[in-house]
């Protein structure tokens, strides 16, 4: 065996092998939360409440053998408890809103999807870390783009207009009123009809580069049912439309090319006291403040995706998903603005307001 210099000590050794245990376990486990998600499952597991394997089976459609097998997966990984008396599961009320209720705060179930998307890009990122080159969005596995939608979504759903809007100055009175709002690099349209729902006398139109995701955002909006939005293809240096009272970059700064030119873009599209809004990845200063489960997530997809579509697109600033507040601070007055502040944070959001 080659020697390892120092020696490493039988517990430390113990301890690695646990975690990367665990690790492969969660790696080799996260494909049977899509299966889970896509049979309906979870679904069916927090409707009917305790029950069998057979009883599952049948609730679902699916066969029984399998349902077993996955299910005793669910189980060693506290997803679902098992009950060895009677032979039953449950998916315990926490984790139901997690896995199974899509309108819940906290489902985060389809981040799964993303996750697949990543192991099929999986040659492609091999040859950009090798090369240096980048891999654009778009050329991404199609799993993406629908795993980063209904992922993000749940944010939205639970604080766009309730919690990150109302921390602006003064824009819930202008969309109230009616305002005009350019949602940049709007992907499939989540925020952008989320935001024209609730502020029907504002005018939204919702850009992006990618003309596979603008055309899914409008089918959206006419399956909602929501006419006060538009969405046109067009990228965060050259959109147009008119002036705006507020520019979102939801999630996307980060991702661009040219964030700095991007910033200047919205400044010259806002009207006077208008407002940008960055919806950023949380994330400290620091690359030691990101050292945890959450910046373990974000690093991972800033390597798979984020980094890779930046360094893809012009200048290729390549920020990173963890940029970290300062830093955008520093491009917004670059840019032209006089401050950037912290409007409000959730446990993986940044929302920061960025000040004429
Ligand atoms: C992480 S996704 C976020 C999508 C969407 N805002 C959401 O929250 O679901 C980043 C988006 O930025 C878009 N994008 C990347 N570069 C762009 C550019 N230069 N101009 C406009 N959109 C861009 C991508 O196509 C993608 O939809």
């Amino acid at each position: 065996m080659t020697q390892v210099n120092p020696p490493a000590a039988p517990a430390d050794i113990e301890a690695a092998v646990g975690r990367t245990i665990a690790d492969l376990g969660a790696a080799f486990s996260g494909v049977l939360v899509n299966v889970g998600r896509r049979l309906g499952l979870y679904e069916a597991l927090a409707r009917i409440g305790a029950c069998t394997s057979e009883e599952l089976a049948q609730a679902t459609g699916v066969r029984e053998r399998y349902v077993r097998e996955w299910l005793n997966n669910q189980a060693a990984g506290g997803y679902v408890h098992y009950e060895p008396t009677g032979g039953r599961y449950t998916l315990p009320a926490a984790q139901a809103l997690v896995l199974a209720i899509e309108d819940s705060p906290v489902y985060m179930a389809p981040a799964f999807e993303v996750a697949a998307s990543f192991w099929l890009d999986e040659e492609h990122i091999i040859e950009t870390f090798r090369s240096g080159r980048g891999f654009g969005w778009h050329e991404h596995n199609e799993r993406l783009f629908c795993g980063t939608e209904m992922f993000f979504r749940t944010g939205y759903r639970a604080h766009l207009v309730t919690d990150w809007l109302p921390a602006l100055g003064g824009v819930v009175e202008r969309l109230r009123a009616g305002a005009q709002v350019a949602d940049v690099g709007c992907g499939h349209g989540a925020s952008t009809i989320i935001m024209a729902r609730a502020f029907p006398a504002s005018q939204f139109i919702g850009f992006d580069y990618h003309a596979d995701s603008i055309a899914t955002a409008a089918q959206r909006a006419r399956e909602a049912g929501i006419d006060n939005v538009r969405f046109e293809v067009a990228t965060a240096k050259d959109f147009g439309g008119g002036t705006f009272d507020l520019v979102c970059f939801m999630d996307c700064l980060h991702d661009l090319g040219d964030p700095l030119g991007a910033l200047a873009h919205a400044r010259a599209v806002l009207k006077p006291d208008g407002r940008v809004m960055l919806v950023e990845p949380y994330a400290g200063n620091a690359v030691e403040e990101n050292l945890n489960p959450v910046g373990r997530l974000f690093y991972a997809a800033s390597a798979m995706a984020c980094t890779p579509h930046s360094l893809s697109q012009e200048v290729g600033l390549g920020l990173g998903a963890q940029a970290g507040e300062a830093r955008l601070r520093g491009l917004a007055r670059q840019a032209g603005f006089s401050d950037l502040r912290r409007a409000t944070r959730t446990p993986v959001n940044l929302v920061l307001e960025v000040l004429p």
